[in-house]
């Protein structure tokens, strides 16, 4: 019986509060995911890069659904950053069009599983039929009180800190904010991951393809976060690798700065 297997039959008999160590699976409440990989999944099969976009897009279908049966409480998944404009404009333009096509054939899906569609990133700046194509995701999905699921989307991370910092110095220049009430907390807040509350910090962050670094993706959010790297192209990331990094994620021992009694 596959590890997730396990946890599923274990969690129909007790119907634990999902996110608990259920047996063998420890389950990050909010999961992150840098999907990478796609472009040289697609030059293995001698095929344009596009096509590898296409596939990815297939598994994050998959992993949203594994996703939301092991009852993580957010997947973020990194799909369109503020530097991926400077790619070529057929494949910039083939990006804008997946969150489109993934919509509209899997939004039902979503609705079945009570997942509630967000995202973080400036979602303003994208042609009209991808804003659409979120803000009507968004808005059929929002009574669904399962899983989000929260594409960062035209995401980058140092702009959300500096925006967070702009937010607060109005606040406080305005006189709605006296300085010494800036601290964690409130910089939180202001983040584009506010409305995630004490879930705004993901427990585990994956990067596949075997880059080994975070490029601008939640690095005020990521400061506990565990890492868990695999060469496994995005394409190619199934429920078995589903499955290794969450058992990966289970042996960590997060001390969050203290020391273990
Ligand atoms: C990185 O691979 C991937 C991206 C920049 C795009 C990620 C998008 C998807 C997986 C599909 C998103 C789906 C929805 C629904 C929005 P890469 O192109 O950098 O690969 P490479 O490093 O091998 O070139």
């Amino acid at each position: 019986m596959s590890l997730l297997a396990k946890v599923f039959s274990h969690k129909k008999k007790h119907l634990v509060g999902h996110h608990l160590v259920l047996n063998e699976l420890k389950i990050p409440k909010h999961l992150a995911i840098i999907m990478d990989g796609n472009g040289r999944w697609a030059k293995q099969r001698h095929m344009p890069r596009v096509a590898g976009h296409k596939q990815g897009m297939e598994t994050v279908k998959t992993v949203t659904k594994l996703a939301s049966s092991a009852g993580v409480s957010v997947l973020t998944l990194y799909a369109f950053s503020t530097e991926n404009w400077s790619r070529p404009k057929d494949e910039v333009s083939f990006l804008m069009k997946l969150p489109v096509t993934f919509f509209d054939t899997f939004v039902p899906e979503l609705i079945e599983q009570n997942v509630r569609v967000e995202t973080i990133g400036a979602i303003d700046a994208l042609p009209e039929a991808t804003k659409q194509a979120v803000y009507d995701a968004k808005e059929k999905t929002s009574q669904n009180t399962g899983m989000v699921l929260n594409f960062a989307l035209n995401y980058g991370g140092q702009k959300e800190i500096v925006d967070a910092a702009a937010i607060l110095a109005q606040k406080v220049q305005g006189g709605d904010m006296a300085v010494e009430d800036i601290n964690p907390a409130t910089f939180a807040a202001a983040l584009t991951t506010g409305f995630l509350g004490d879930l705004a910090d993901p427990d585990l962050i994956i990067r596949t393809s075997g880059e080994e670094r975070l490029s601008n993706f939640l690095p005020y959010q990521a400061a506990y976060s565990e890492f868990y790297f695999t060469p496994v192209l995005w394409p190619d990331f199934d429920q078995e690798q589903f499955e290794l990094a969450l058992e990966s994620f289970t042996k960590r021992d997060r001390r969050f700065g203290k020391v273990n009694s």
